[in-house]
């Protein structure tokens, strides 16, 4: 879906408005995500980090998972924002390889992702871009039996 600049814009303000939740005691590395859903709703996460390092959940996956255990499952585009606790980084914040992953399940390759470093600078890209050749709920249906080929 093509975004104005001004829903870009607010997605990112969402985002950082997030990331003032991180609980991220081990990294200090902070990130907040907006997921927009296709009917014009917002929902955020943030990072949620855990002494046993493995159980911690990205703020993608925290925002998708908000967002599909109240029942939605279209999106149209998810924004990003992360660094260091108390500063910008030179770096976009991409997606981790298991969010790409998770959000692929519903979106498939046309979610628009906007990876921003601030309110200004940003990249907007996809999930196709991001995860080429992604493994989806299609790649489970089988239609013709090994002995049909
Ligand atoms: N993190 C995210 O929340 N999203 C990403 O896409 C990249 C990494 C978090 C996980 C961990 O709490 C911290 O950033 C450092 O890896």
């Amino acid at each position: 879906m093509k975004l104005e600049q001004t829903q870009i814009r607010d997605l990112i303000r969402r985002a950082f408005a997030a990331r003032k939740f991180a609980y991220t005691p081990y990294s200090h590395f902070n990130v907040g995500a907006a997921l927009l859903t296709r009917n014009g709703k917002v929902y955020t996460g943030c990072n949620i980090e855990n002494a046993g390092y493995t159980a911690t959940n990205c703020a993608e996956r925290t925002a998708l998972f908000k967002a599909v255990s109240e029942g939605e499952r279209q999106f149209s585009a998810i924004a990003i924002v992360g660094s260091k606790e108390g500063t910008v980084n030179e770096l976009v914040t991409g997606p981790c390889g298991v969010c790409r992953q998770a959000l692929y399940e519903f979106s498939g390759p046309d979610l628009t992702v906007i990876m921003a470093r601030t309110e200004e600078d940003y990249i907007v890209t996809t999930l196709g871009q991001l995860l080429p050749y992604g493994f989806g709920p299609a790649n489970l249906e089988t239609e013709k039996t090994e002995s049909q080929m």
